[in-house]
């Protein structure tokens, strides 16, 4: 299948995402297809390891869905047979990066009428910002055939801990030698070649528009149920404290108390709200819950 062109576009900060794409596009690779990556960085790239001001002043463009200016970068085709789109949510949106990434008339005019597997490394909270790439991808006349989605399978508070502890260290390991290692798991990362081979085999079967419903099966789009609760809440709350952030002349007041509202929100308040939810609530909800964790699992918006 020589002749089978796959065009994978990502960017990534700790090297994680890279390492996601790599055992996924593999398959592609093994079965003779032309593998384009392409990693795109912005013009002035986000720091990394980040200082806590810094990390929290992305929000607001990152929620408000705001581009920056990518260095120049260069596709080989004018037209592939699959797109790979791997992204990390910040800020239960699109990073900047991929963001700016899907906005820029190049990959616009490659993605019109291509057929688009998206592929998150995130910590855990991907709905938001798989909505709006959804939408940007229907806009720009991309076909979303498939959705694989890799996170920090440990506890919510734990993971906050860990992702915090990492961004801004760098580090990827054990915050005082008792947290998880923060980030996917070195398993599940190596467990992607798997998804990465479903899609590469439906692609050379021409069955495409039946890929996600095995992905789901295989538990490439896993949504959990607190989680799901949380992501339904925060945005609109996130969007009325960017468009107040960015109206203000002089942010860093509001940038620090945004970071202290999401710390207490994230530790103190959603736990105790997910707890009432369970034991009083959740019961009544059980078939809607159902119904919407397979919308969020499926590819339409
Ligand atoms: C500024 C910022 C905000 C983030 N917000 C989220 C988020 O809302 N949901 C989530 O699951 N992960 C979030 N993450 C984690 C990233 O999605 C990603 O998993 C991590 O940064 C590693 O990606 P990398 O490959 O770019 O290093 C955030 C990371 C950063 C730097």
């Amino acid at each position: 299948m020589a002749n089978l062109k796959v065009l994978a576009l990502y960017y990534t900060q700790s090297g994680q995402l890279e390492e996601i794409v790599n055992h996924f596009t593999l398959p592609f690779t093994e079965a003779g297809m032309s593998v384009e990556k392409v990693n795109i960085r912005p013009e002035k790239d986000f720091p990394f390891p980040w200082k806590s001001e810094q990390f929290f002043e992305a929000m607001p463009e990152s929620v408000l869905g705001q581009t920056v200016p990518l260095k120049p970068f260069e596709l080989k085709e004018s037209h592939y047979d699959l797109i790979l789109f791997a992204y990390q949510p910040w800020f239960l949106s699109l990073s900047i990066p991929a963001n700016s990434m899907l906005q820029h008339p190049t990959i616009k005019a490659v993605l019109k009428g291509s057929p688009v597997v998206t592929l998150i490394g995130a910590r855990n909270m991907w709905l938001n910002a798989q909505e709006k790439t959804k939408k940007i991808l229907a806009n720009s006349g991309a076909k979303l055939v498939g959705n694989v989605v890799l996170v920090d399978q440990h506890s919510n508070l734990a993971s906050a801990v860990t992702i915090l502890y990492w961004m801004l260290t760098g580090k990827k390991d054990k915050y005082l030698g008792i947290f998880p290692k923060p980030g996917v798991s070195e398993e599940d990362i190596a467990h992607n070649y798997q998804f990465g081979k479903m899609v590469c085999d439906h692609l050379q079967d021409h069955s495409l528009n039946d890929l996600q419903k095995e992905l789901v099966a295989q538990k490439a789009v896993v949504v959990e149920s607190d989680l799901m609760f949380i992501e339904e809440r925060a945005p609109r709350l996130f969007s009325i404290w960017a468009n107040l952030i960015t109206k203000r002349k002089n942010r860093k007041p509001w940038l620090i108390a945004f970071k202290y509202y999401l710390l207490i929100a994230l530790f103190i308040v959603a736990p105790i709200v997910l707890l009432v939810n369970r034991l009083l609530f959740r019961v009544f909800f059980l078939s809607r819950i159902k119904r919407k964790k397979k919308y969020y699992q499926g590819l339409e918006n």
